[in-house]
């Protein structure tokens, strides 16, 4: 975003509230299910492996945070014209 070697791979870390119903996982959609994501966390964020038993306890965990999705409604914004500003999501600083 910023176009900064130091912003590299940094992530804001995403609740996990209803993590079993948000798949793909990750910022790119790297991993399509929890095992795989676990997978990925154990070596990256905490240089470890886990067995598939402690795996797929971990996955069990995080499926019990599972429950009702928010509801909310949408904003009625006012309608855009051809000269209403754009945002520029990837502009160099
Ligand atoms: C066993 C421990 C861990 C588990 C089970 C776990 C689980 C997960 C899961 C399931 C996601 C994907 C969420 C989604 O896409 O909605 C995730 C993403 C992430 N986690 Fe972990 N995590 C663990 C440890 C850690 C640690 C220790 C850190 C940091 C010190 C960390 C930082 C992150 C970050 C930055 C992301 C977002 C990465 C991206 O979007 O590419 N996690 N984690």
């Amino acid at each position: 975003m910023t176009g900064k070697d130091i912003d590299r791979f940094n992530f804001k870390v995403p609740t996990l509230r209803n993590v079993e119903l948000t798949y793909p996982y990750f910022h790119d959609g790297a991993a399509n299910t929890l095992a795989e994501s676990v997978t990925i966390m154990d070596r990256l964020q905490l240089g470890r492996k886990f067995s598939p038993d402690e795996n797929a306890r971990i996955v069990a965990f995080l499926k019990t945070l599972t429950g009702d999705q928010p509801s909310f409604t949408l904003p009625i914004l006012p309608p855009s014209a051809d000269s209403t500003p754009r945002p520029t999501p990837f502009a160099k600083n």
